[in-house]
């Protein structure tokens, strides 16, 4: 890859787990603990791009909390459990290669960006938590625009505070709508695809697809 002078990472699903918030409660939840955190998963982000489109925008913070009310009713799930499931979104695991990898790219140098729907407050705990606070250059947050990906002010944070061109960003993201919200806006976005998933039909192609965020390395 030629010409890039930043890369930047999307957070949820791509540098950290979410899934690992049920997972680390699937003794209390049962079997039932994968189904009902994709449901909480995808209804999270159903609710980030309908506020979207409403333009009644909540944060990130609220949007998690009211998408998991919803989905603690869908399975069955007791309400005791909520504090406990929201204490743990905020202390996400990373996938386990990310420490590894954000080191090397940091060695080498680049300028390295989160750009996420998450809060500032939420980012800041992620990175705090997982001692990834030297790593960073910026945490961009869409509460900045106050309006959730994949709307173009979101991309348009870096390019700004950078003054680069949009194709000099590596824009990697495990989800697909991300990658194509990206790519549509002209970032250098390359799939993350860690689950052996099928693109989308969003009139964007990534730029390449890796496994996960090692094999980064080697094409950078
Ligand atoms: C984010 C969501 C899209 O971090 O994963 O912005």
């Amino acid at each position: 890859m030629k010409n890039i002078k930043a890369i930047i990472f999307d957070a949820y699903g791509t540098l950290f787990d979410v899934n690992s918030a049920a997972e680390k409660c699937k003794d209390k939840i049962g079997d039932k603990w994968a189904g009902f955190a994709n449901f909480w998963r995808t209804t999270q982000l159903e609710y980030t791009w309908l506020r979207s489109l409403m333009n009644r925008h909540k944060d990130f913070w609220q949007v998690t909390e009211d998408s998991l009310d919803k989905s603690m009713k869908v399975f069955n799930i007791d309400n005791s459990m909520k504090n406990e499931l929201l204490d743990l979104y905020k202390v996400l695991s990373p996938f386990e290669e990310v420490p590894k990898v954000l080191k090397i790219l940091k060695e080498k140098k680049f300028k390295l960006a989160i750009l996420s729907n998450g809060t500032p407050f939420l980012l800041n705990e992620l990175v705090k938590n997982n001692k990834l606070e030297n790593i960073f250059d910026d945490l961009f947050s869409i509460e900045q625009v106050r309006i959730y990906k994949p709307n173009y002010k979101v991309y348009d944070i870096p390019i700004k505070k950078y003054q680069i061109q949009k194709d000099e960003v590596a824009f990697l993201s495990a989800n697909t709508w991300d990658v194509s919200g990206g790519g549509n806006y002209g970032y250098y976005s390359i799939w993350v695809n860690r689950n052996k998933s099928i693109f989308d039909n969003l009139d964007y192609k990534p730029k390449a697809e890796i496994k996960n965020l090692m094999e980064l390395i080697s094409i950078i």
